[in-house]
């Protein structure tokens, strides 16, 4: 028997084939159509696991369970009633997948909080029993694991700290509605916007110019690293909110730690200490608290905690 752990983002779904120990056999994946509110997303997903099933000489009969994590709040009832970064609005995805795929057990999480459990399992939060992951990716999500359970809260809302209010005087709107939302300024395109607003409003010479349109969070991360003073600034501003946020869920669950993973995490340790500086600037309460940490699962924690949900 084998398990099938999904990890559905804004812009790739990540697949991964387990077995029933949860040994990553293969991992593949695919893009995020997000065409038409991206209504081939679970369509494309199906198609995907029937052709690697077969591949690897499996049939459906053969499947356990595949577990989902979708980048939005999920309530205990499988109902989502939005992603903002896919545009779905009232669906069922579990439901959906699992009628695709001849009635197999589909179990559905929110992507970050999923991803929390992965890490938690095998990852950086190895272990560790109280630990926040925070993804920073098309969207920044979260993972709350108290007493090694995940809290999703009464609505699905728990961990959804990429809508937490982090400053005023925005003037677009987040993909939720809402302005201010720690996701306009620190998910992969939030440092872009925030990076072309520098620009825009500082003349000082900077190789992010040169980029354009191109410019990616990947880009900023670099120069700033490399000593860009305009990039290096702008991942200032984008540490002061993410530590911002960090000193809020530090005063609110105080967990053992702090996980940062997503694509824009690969930053590494740059990142971090400018998270921490103002963490601790945010959280003069005490020193004894909860210290920042890099996932290492990297991008492989949401299809290890989505597989665990089956397993
Ligand atoms: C969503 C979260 C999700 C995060 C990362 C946010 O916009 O609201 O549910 O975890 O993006 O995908």
């Amino acid at each position: 028997m084998v398990g099938i752990g999904v990890d559905v983002g804004g812009t790739s779904t990540k697949l991964g084939l387990f077995t029933e120990e949860g040994n990553l056999l293969r991992k593949w994946q695919i893009p995020t159509d997000q065409r038409n509110r991206s209504e081939r997303v679970i369509p494309n997903i199906a198609a995907s696991i029937r052709t690697v099933l077969k591949e690897e000489g499996y049939h459906l009969s053969d499947v356990t369970g595949v577990g989902m994590g979708v980048p939005g709040p999920v309530q205990p009832s499988g109902y989502v009633e939005i992603c903002v970064n896919l545009h779905w609005r009232d669906r069922y995805p579990a439901r959906e997948l699992s009628e695709l795929l001849d009635g197999v057990r589909v179990e559905l999480g929110n992507d970050a909080n999923v991803a929390a459990l992965g890490e938690a399992w095998k990852g950086g939060g190895e272990g560790t029993k109280n630990a926040v992951l925070i993804t920073l990716g098309t969207g920044v999500g979260g993972g709350i694991i108290l007493d090694g359970k995940i809290v999703t809260g009464i609505h699905g809302l728990g961990g959804e700290i990429g809508h937490l209010h982090v400053y005023e005087g925005e003037t677009e709107a987040c993909n939720c509605g809402a302005y201010g939302c720690l996701e306009q300024v620190a998910s992969a395109t939030g440092i872009v916007r925030v990076a072309k607003r520098r620009l825009r409003k500082d003349q000082a010479p900077s190789s992010m110019r040169e980029l354009g349109e191109t410019l990616s969070a990947k880009d900023v991360c670099e120069l700033g690293k490399a000593g860009d003073r305009l990039a290096d600034e702008v991942m200032e501003q984008v540490g002061n909110y993410l530590g911002l946020a960090v000193s809020l869920l530090c005063l609110t669950v105080d967990p053992e730690i702090f996980i940062i993973g997503g694509g824009v995490s690969k930053a590494g340790a740059y990142l971090v200490e400018k998270i921490k500086k103002h963490y601790d600037r945010y959280t003069a309460i005490s020193s004894n608290r909860g210290q920042i940490v890099l996932a290492t699962l990297g991008n492989d924690a949401g299809i290890y905690g989505a597989v665990k949900l089956v397993l």
